[in-house]
């Protein structure tokens, strides 16, 4: 059990999908590029597969999280409160955001993807405790959610993409060819992550990170707008035992 409210029927990896044929339906499947949704908790692993994914397949890896780190990095230099709305929202409108996937040779530095803010390099810049963090407080906030969701809804118009996140499969491309949650027990997760400080020289104790994960999944799932969730409509996958290959 993963601990995610779940929709009656999700579907399972063995299930097909069976699309009816009608002309009506056959019109709805026509789209200008070919969508992949990941949605799951903090540490399931949806940036690693994803980045696999969108380099075997061709497709532009799109981290959502990381457009909410870097509204958190906005708000956090010019020291404007996370819960301020209006502020954030009328800061990230006069930014520029870009995101694309890391370019060689310069970009291959072991980061999932880049993110380009008002013309700098910030993709490591975001991964900090504190961007994460904020991060998650501004995903609190429902009129920087709907500017973000535009923004992501018109990256994925023209380009088939890989797009992650909390609200992917539902909220930014509903539509989506192929939609998935991507989930693992808190310990399983807890131990990725502490791994990952680790590697990174950063230490911190297991139970430290466990309590953080439990944080993180509390605030995703009890906020007002568009909390993490499973719909009856995604194939789910549980990766605690899974290896990422
Ligand atoms: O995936 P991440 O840890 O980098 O995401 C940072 C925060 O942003 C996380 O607390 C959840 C939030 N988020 C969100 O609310 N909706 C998304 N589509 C992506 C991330």
């Amino acid at each position: 059990m993963n601990g995610f409210a779940q929709k009656k029927n999700p579907r399972t990896k063995s299930q097909v999908i069976k699309r009816k044929k009608s002309p009506k339906n056959r019109k709805e499947c026509v789209r200008k590029s070919f969508q992949i949704a990941i949605d799951g908790p903090v540490a399931a692993g949806k940036g690693t597969v994803s980045r696999l994914l969108a380099q075997k397949l061709g497709f532009l890896y799109v981290d959502t999280g990381a457009m909410y780190r870097a509204t958190a990095l906005l708000a956090l230099r010019a020291q404007i409160s996370l819960d301020d709305e209006d502020q954030i929202v009328s800061l990230l409108e006069k930014s520029k955001l870009e995101m694309r996937n890391p370019i060689a040779p310069k970009e291959l530095d072991g980061r999932l993807t880049t993110v380009i803010l008002d013309n700098e390099d910030v993709s490591w810049a975001i991964r900090t405790q504190k961007c994460g963090d904020g991060a998650s407080k501004v995903a609190t906030l429902s009129q920087l959610r709907k500017v973000l969701v535009k923004k992501q809804q018109k990256i994925a118009v023209n380009q088939n993409v890989i797009m992650e996140g909390r609200d992917i499969t539902f909220r930014v491309l509903p539509q989506a060819n192929l939609k998935i949650f991507l989930t693992a027990s808190v310990e399983a997760r807890a131990v990725r992550r502490h791994t990952q400080y680790l590697t990174k020289g950063i230490n911190v104790s297991l139970k430290d990170v466990i309590k953080e994960i439990k944080e993180r999944d509390e605030r995703d799932m009890q906020r007002k707008t568009d909390p993490l969730q499973i719909k009856a409509d995604v194939w789910v996958v549980d990766t605690s035992k899974l290896a990422i290959e």
